[in-house]
């Protein structure tokens, strides 16, 4: 039995298709992430998981069951946007919320002690949540969503904003829920890093649509292990691709975030030819590197797009 299954969902809103042939399963125990740029559909799932939006058609199993309003309750979800009281302290949020999930006053005030230690708040138990730094309150906005013992534990954007120092200490935050609650975790991010680090497995998630699932290490030989990235300028790539392409021992060629990656075999043996051919197409090399695949690149191939930026919007 999955975590999570969903067969098929399909979710329009006025004249955009935000999700169509959605299937995924999430198995108990894992972290699981949802990779994907600005409009791929990610919250869109969420929100459909959460109850707060229904699919249009497609079948959503959680626990094994069609979900309802006990299934749910198994549930906790930190949304993207946070959503907790500003003018309550942190204390009076998390019995705030566990008073919506009829928790007991004296069982929710243990936990909500706990969970503030656990998340490194404890100092600042009787502040006002206005007050908080914006690492921290992401991190009361999961604990708002952790007071009721959910089996399932949904982050949307846990780390989107913050400063590097921040984002890592809510990556050890969440190893540590999983570890301590014995939870499955599901994170949406776009960040590769975040993804790479944290999930046992992801899935890629473009213009509503997953388009390849697995353990970050399967994803990344999607392409080779080597390839070059080069920059130029002015950066007129459209017209030499195909004659890089057919530089011998160069597997594929793919422009994204205004560079040319090129996948070849003994990648740096090809900086020769490369660098004959961009010359001769008066393009002025600015940046040559030989790297190791990203999750990033995988994603690149097989979309053709980043994870960045917002324009990647859906439309069918
Ligand atoms: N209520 C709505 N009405 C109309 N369009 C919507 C609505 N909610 C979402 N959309 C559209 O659906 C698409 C997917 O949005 P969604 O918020 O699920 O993306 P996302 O992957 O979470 O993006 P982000 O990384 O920016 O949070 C977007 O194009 C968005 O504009
Ligand atoms: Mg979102």
């Amino acid at each position: 039995m999955y975590a999570i299954e969903a067969n098929d969902l399909e979710k329009t809103y006025p004249k955009k298709i935000t999700l169509y042939n959605f299937s995924i399963r999430i198995p108990a125990g894992e972290i699981y992430g949802l990779l994907g740029p600005n409009g791929a559909g990610k919250s869109t799932f969420i929100r459909i998981l959460a109850g707060l939006e229904r699919q249009d058609s497609g079948e959503l199993k959680i626990l094994g069951e069609v979900p309802g309003k006990k299934i749910r309750k198994t549930i906790g979800v930190a949304p993207q946007e946070n959503s907790f009281h500003n003018l309550l302290t942190c204390f009076e949020n998390l019995i705030y919320y566990a008073e919506l999930y009829g928790m007991k006053r004296n069982e929710s005030e243990k936990r909500a002690d706990e969970l503030l230690d656990m998340l490194g708040l404890g100092e600042k138990k009787n502040v006002q949540a206005a007050w908080l730094s914006g690492g921290m309150k992401r991190r009361l906005n999961l604990a708002c969503a952790l007071m009721h013992k959910p089996k399932i534990i949904i982050l949307d954007e846990p780390t989107t904003g913050l400063d590097p120092i921040s984002r890592i200490r809510m990556w050890n935050v969440v190893r540590s829920i999983k570890e301590k609650e014995k939870a499955t975790i599901l994170l949406t991010t776009h960040y590769m890093e975040e993804a790479e680090t944290l999930c046992d497995q992801i899935s890629f998630v473009n213009r509503g649509h997953i388009v390849r699932t697995g353990t970050p290490e399967k994803l990344k030989s999607i392409i080779g292990k080597e390839f070059l990235r080069v920059k130029s300028t002015p950066g007129n790539y459209q017209k030499i691709i195909q004659n890089i392409e057919k530089i011998e021992g160069v597997k594929h060629v793919t422009v994204a975030n205004e560079e040319l990656l090129i996948e070849a075999k003994n990648a740096a043996s090809k900086i020769g030819a490369i660098t004959r051919m961009l010359n001769e197409n008066n393009e002025n090399i600015i940046d040559l590197r030989v790297s190791q695949a990203t999750l990033e690149d995988a994603f690149i191939k097989l979309t053709g797009a980043g994870l960045k930026g917002a324009k990647n919007e859906t439309t069918k």
